[in-house]
């Protein structure tokens, strides 16, 4: 297995040492991807529809993205798979077919631990008397807990929407056991995955939601977003993409104007990071799960270092999980007592160090924890190419920050 120095190597942008520790916002992208894209620009460049052999690569490249995505999420025969511009494009498509097909008086329950990007949508549908019920995060477990979901379902709730990890907190939530509350009562379960993603293999037959989704762009690859939902789910639904074209057309109906033709050559070479990862060349979704237990292996130790450091320090508090786990992903937000976040980004910054701070719009999240969303939370947030050297370098600073 490789060490995260040798997965560095992979990763053209990091090779100068860069210290880059705000991979929730986005991750950096290994050559086998830049190149990847570099050669579809070369060689494939063209519109898909026509018989000459850039036109033939064009369609398949597109059509191999959307294979490989499809098992890199374990759907096998459950469900589809649709690409677009981000995450929350695609849950705005998901969102508005529901608009056409819910009634007045509907109910859509909508965590409050969600990323803006999977709560938007949903409210927007507030405008067709579509009742939308916040699902509050469990103060103790800082998870999504099917207990106070089952409270909230009533025979009018038709989805709900919640994070498989808040991008601020890091703790992992039982999507099977919520997707399987939401289904015992006639609801739909879109839950998102994006910061789960880039730390764990998914796996959407096992976690059973009906839509599933992920950032390709936090995941080593381009910007585009991923989502997955079961066959029964999409069924009822209809996508926006041309009149003329048929609603069983997936999934073209679902993707508007069609999706980045670079973009999926970058998101199809990720195999080849994947088989790097694992070790052998990439064949199918057993690969991603070796891949990824070695992911989790390596963020382990930075992981724990960091919060080590964080949790033993006066006037630090940590906002998730205090301990790496299986239940818990390799991202932490802390506060200083006296320290503004703000602050607390511009120096490490400053230092050479990539970290942000804010409300990295998680707003009602951190309304419902009592912090003003403004100054927020500073996150620090991990891949399997960072480093206890890095998480070293980041004490040291942080050491001078609460010092002065
Ligand atoms: C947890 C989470 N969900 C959703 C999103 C939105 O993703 P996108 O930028 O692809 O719309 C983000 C982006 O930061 C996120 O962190």
């Amino acid at each position: 297995m490789y060490s995260s120095k040798e997965v560095r190597a992979c990763f053209p942008s990091l090779k100068d040492g860069f210290a880059f520790l705000d991979n929730a916002g986005g991750s950096q992208v290994p050559a086998v991807v830049i190149d990847a894209i570099a050669d579809y620009f070369r060689t494939k460049y063209a519109q898909t529809g026509g018989t000459y052999p850039a036109s033939v690569a064009a369609r398949e490249t597109i059509e191999a993205a959307h294979a490989f995505v499809a098992q890199f999420m374990n759907a096998g025969q459950a469900g589809g798979v649709i690409l677009g511009a981000s995450s929350t494009t695609l849950v705005h498509g998901l969102a508005n077919a529901f608009g056409e097909i819910l009634h007045a008086g509907d109910e859509i329950i909508v965590s409050d631990a969600n990323h803006e990007g999977n709560a938007t949508p949903w409210r927007r549908l507030e405008r067709f008397g579509i009742k939308v019920v916040a699902w509050p995060i469990d103060a103790v477990t800082l998870a999504c807990e099917p207990d106070s979901l089952r409270a909230l379902l009533t025979p009018r709730t038709r989805v709900v929407a919640f994070p498989h990890v808040s991008n601020l907190l890091g703790r992992v939530s039982d999507a099977r056991a919520i997707a399987d509350v939401a289904r015992a009562a006639g609801a739909v379960s879109v839950c998102d995955g994006v910061a789960y993603a880039p730390h764990r293999a998914i796996d959407v037959q096992a976690f059973g939601c009906d839509f599933y989704f992920y950032s390709t762009y936090k995941v080593f690859g381009p910007h585009m977003g991923a989502m997955f939902g079961r066959r029964e789910a999409w069924a009822p639904l209809t996508g926006a993409n041309h009149g003329f074209i048929p609603r069983d057309a997936f999934p073209t109906k679902w993707e508007p104007g069609g999706v980045s033709h670079e973009g999926c050559a970058g998101v199809l070479a990720l195999q080849w990071h994947v088989g790097f990862l694992e070790g052998e060349p990439y064949q199918n979704y057993v690969s991603v799960q070796r891949a990824f237990d070695h992911v989790a292996d390596l963020e382990r130790g930075p992981h724990a270092r960091l919060l080590e450091y964080l949790t033993a320090k006066n006037g630090v508090s940590v906002l998730g999980p205090t301990q790496p786990g299986p239940d818990a992903v390799a991202l932490v937000s802390f506060r200083h007592a006296r320290v503004p976040s703000a602050r607390i980004a511009a120096v490490v910054n400053r230092r050479g160090l990539g970290i942000k701070h804010g409300h990295f719009y998680s707003v009602r999240l951190l309304q419902a924890l009592g912090i003003d969303p403004e100054d927020g939370v500073a996150r620090v947030s991990l891949a399997h190419y960072n480093t206890v050297e890095e998480i070293g370098r980041l004490i040291a600073v942080l050491e001078e920050v609460f010092a002065g």
